[in-house]
């Protein structure tokens, strides 16, 4: 079984629709799917109503979710380990014992664009279309994350 761990800041914006949008596309397989946040500023909370709505929209529920902290042992229980952004993927590598725990820690927008290293943006503060935005970067990525999982997708 395939264990992926979404992560952003807050965990109630970007990483809960990356893990509710896969979610919806590997169902038919073995795969385990969560997310987290580097921060502790909203643990226990649903997803922004803004994430729940963009999710809804598509077809998605993600009210189920819950806020949660990135924790070391996080590493001993994923394979893969996506962060939203590259102030994210610092802050996981800062927490990393070794080259295996770095080793599985991607950014998620290098699966759209190999190696450039770009930012899901933070939606946070913005308004609803910044949400619109990081789904549609989000499906892309999840859709090509499922395939390498599975090729038949
Ligand atoms: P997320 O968005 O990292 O995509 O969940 C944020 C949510 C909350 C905050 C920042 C980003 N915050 O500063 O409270």
């Amino acid at each position: 079984m395939t264990k992926i761990l979404m992560v952003c800041l807050g965990n109630i914006c970007r990483s809960p629709l990356a893990e509710g949008i896969l979610k919806s596309k590997v169902f038919s397989f073995k795969t385990f799917v969560d997310s987290a946040g580097t921060g502790a500023y909203h643990i226990g909370k649903k997803p922004d109503p803004r994430s729940i709505s963009i999710a809804n929209l598509n077809g998605l529920d993600i009210t189920d979710q819950r806020a949660r902290k990135f924790t070391v042992e996080d590493f001993d229980n994923f394979d893969l380990i996506y962060a939203m952004d590259n102030s994210n993927y610092q802050n996981i590598i800062d927490l990393a014992r070794n080259e295996n725990d770095k080793s599985k820690v991607k950014l998620i927008l290098n699966e759209v664009f190999p190696g450039e290293n770009l930012d899901v943006p933070d939606p946070y503060y913005g308004g609803d279309f910044g949400f619109k935005n990081v789904y549609k970067m989000l499906d892309e990525a999840c859709e090509i994350i499922a395939k390498k999982i599975n090729p038949n997708v």
